[in-house]
């Protein structure tokens, strides 16, 4: 059986698991990265390469100022305190999107965990932090044109797999499945680009209840799919 070598999640559900127990949303958030810790690990054990999690849209950023204050502090925290963590168990951090628009300690502790997990190799987890599908391709779109005023793009013309290294994503697989927890059935503008052919799994469950058994569920529905990629079905049944 095939394992996906790239999950990507969209981690949802947090406030409605707080709200359900008359706890301040925020303690949501931090059984969710609970959560992530877990996922985390998981996924380290199975042997799956990329793990990409959505922490922070560019939406999140019009959220109440003291939410947004907490979840930078939670993300902040997770950082520094999974460092060894991550480094014990061979993970590499690293992130994509906006991330210029996170406050500045945010981003060092960001910038200083990605080069600390630089030479690990088991596992590379992404997170999106202030990003947005649609940013990111017109973040690319620009530096290309960039580089074409520079005189390094041949021919007006430039190629799907040259034009993938100008994103975020440049040189991880794509998404072979992406979950959504909390029984929203929406791709709300993540990896717009890389999710072309990816599998969707959608779970009733809230981010903060999702455990490694749910995650194996989804694995196992996954693996009974057939993947196509637009051929028939003989065409990939030929021995
Ligand atoms: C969506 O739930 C979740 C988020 C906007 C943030 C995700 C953040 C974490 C899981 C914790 C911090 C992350 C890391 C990597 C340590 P929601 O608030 O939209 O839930 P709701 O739809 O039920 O209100």
């Amino acid at each position: 059986m095939t394992l996906p070598r790239h999950i990507a999640v969209i981690m949802d559900g947090n406030g409605r698991w707080a709200r359900e127990r008359n706890l301040p949303r925020i303690e949501g958030h931090r059984r969710g990265s609970e959560t992530v810790d877990e996922i985390v690990m998981a996924c380290r054990d199975l042997g799956v390469g990329f793990l990409t999690l959505y922490a922070f849209s560019l939406e999140n950023w019009n959220r109440p100022k003291d939410e947004v204050a907490a979840l930078m502090a939670l993300l902040k925290e997770f950082l520094i305190f999974k460092r060894e963590k991550m480094i014990k168990n061979q993970i590499r951090l690293v992130s994509i999107g906006d991330v210029e628009r996170l406050p500045k300690d945010v981003l060092q502790t960001l910038r200083d965990t990605e080069q600390m997990t630089e030479s690990q190799d088991k596992m590379v987890l992404n997170l999106a932090l202030s990003y947005g599908g649609r940013d990111e391709i017109v973040r690319a779109i620009n530096a290309v044109l960039k580089e074409k005023g520079n005189g390094l793009l041949k021919d007006n013309f430039i190629s799907i797999k040259e034009f993938s290294k100008y994103l975020d994503t440049s040189g991880m697989p794509d998404p072979d499945l992406l979950i959504r927890t909390s029984g929203e059935r929406r791709v709300s503008n993540f990896l717009l680009w890389q999710s072309a052919y990816t599998e969707y799994y959608f779970t009733e469950t809230l981010w903060p209840d999702f455990s490694r058994n749910h995650l194996l569920q989804a694995i196992r529905e996954f693996q009974g799919r057939e993947r196509r990629f637009g051929m028939t079905s003989e065409q990939l049944h030929v021995v």
